[in-house]
């Protein structure tokens, strides 16, 4: 090289050095841990547009600062790869927040992380009730097992259901919706006739509603994770012929889930479930959430978790603006204790004991809405706490 291209080089790299470029103080990382591939992939996609229209609709600017979303592939419920990957965002990518928690397992594996590093630790949906209590960094946004599971058992009791077959999903929040729906159904005086539990990955229905339909009950109660395992035991459910047999159907939301509920088909018309966001809840909040959603996500529906994505962001972005410096996880934790947001559900509030939230859950009945199915709601229990907590 001459000397005349050495000076212009290096003139090139002050130029570069000096340009205007976000300094470390003017940027907001928020680590996102989700399922963005495999089966639960849909988890990740639905709650990453969730944040991502947050952002789109109120500015990725907060109090000066930008948002910076960092997102690792869980790949599915894998523990270890969620933990080295949540040390590796706090180490490496020095992120302020640690966000989205599609799976249990993997915000179990997690909380030490967030205890460790003093890390913020957003819940977008995991919702076994014990997950706030594994760090005192944990604040959840979504909602839990018990949370929505004892409405739709005290409705069930007091119209007309006595006798009722539970089948769970057989990890921890299949067994906290089992445990709760016993203990609420029984109290209202209905009796759980049986119970059984099917394996999280690659569950084989046919026989176990088999079972079912051999014992008569007058109805199931169901907790599976949304999605293609709710798909398949719809598909289960109506092949082995339970609603012809008149076995009624009640759930959770998570089964008829908003990604998947138009392309169960006609299975799913009838079936009563409570959860605390429906895609057809009537709200202004819901409207704008719903448009800016399709301008990130295109014709898909937002789900739950969608919600659960948006309501995270919007808390994270409330806690930058009251710790307004340096975010730190007490700093953090404190400013969200007590914070009420106007969600697309509803109105949600942070218990300042649990750290768990606090909303409406609605009791709903799959239906046609012009033309196509879903959960429209037509009883609400207000503003439930997390029975699953002291
Ligand atoms: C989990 C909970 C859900 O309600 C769901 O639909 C999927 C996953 C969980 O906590 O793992």
């Amino acid at each position: 090289m001459n000397c005349t291209r050495l000076a212009a080089a290096s003139l090139v790299a002050l130029a570069l050095a000096a340009a205007p470029s976000a300094r470390a103080e003017d940027v907001i990382k928020v680590g996102v841990l989700a399922p963005m591939s495999g089966p639960f992939a849909p988890f990740g996609r639905q709650i990453t547009s969730g944040m991502k229209a947050y952002l789109k609709a109120n500015g990725d600017k907060v109090a000066g600062k930008k948002i910076d979303l960092v997102v690792k592939d869980t790949t599915g419920p894998a523990p270890e790869v969620a933990r080295r990957l949540a040390q590796e965002l706090v180490t490496r990518d020095k992120v302020q927040f640690l966000a989205g928690f599609g799976l249990t397992p993997n915000a179990m594996a997690v909380a030490s992380v967030a205890t460790e590093a003093k890390v913020p630790m957003i819940v977008m949906n995991a919702a076994t009730s014990a997950i706030t209590t594994k760090s005192p960094y944990v604040l959840r946004v979504s909602f839990t097992l018990p949370q929505v599971t004892a409405p739709i058992a005290e409705w069930a009791a007091k119209n007309g259901i006595k006798k009722v077959y539970t089948l769970v999903a057989d990890y921890a929040p299949g067994l906290d919706a089992e445990a709760t729906f016993k203990k609420v159904f029984t109290a209202h005086g209905g009796q759980v006739v049986d119970s059984l539990r099917i394996p999280l990955k690659n569950p084989e229905f046919a026989p176990f509603v088999q079972r079912i339909k051999d014992a008569k009950p007058e109805a199931v109660f169901i907790f599976t994770p949304a999605g293609e395992t709710a798909v398949a035991f719809m598909k289960a459910f109506s092949e082995r012929g339970l609603d012809k047999a008149g076995v009624k159907l009640i759930a959770t939301g998570d089964v008829t889930d908003d990604d998947v509920l138009d392309a169960m088909g006609d299975a799913a018309l009838g079936v009563i479930t409570s959860h605390h966001y429906s895609a057809a809840h009537k709200s202004p909040e819901n409207d704008a959430f719903k448009k800016a959603y399709a301008q990130v996500a295109g014709a898909a529906r937002p789900n739950f978790m969608a919600v659960g994505g948006w309501d995270g962001m919007h808390l994270i972005a409330e806690i930058v603006k009251k710790v307004n410096g340096p975010i730190d996880g007490d700093k953090a934790v404190a400013a969200a204790k007590g914070l009420t947001l106007h969600s697309p559900r509803g109105p949600i509030t942070i218990d300042p004991n649990t750290r768990d939230v606090v909303q409406d859950v609605y009791i709903r009945k799959v239906q046609k809405v012009d033309g196509k199915d879903y959960n429209v709601e037509f009883d609400k229990f207000t503003q439930i706490k997390d029975p699953g907590k002291p």
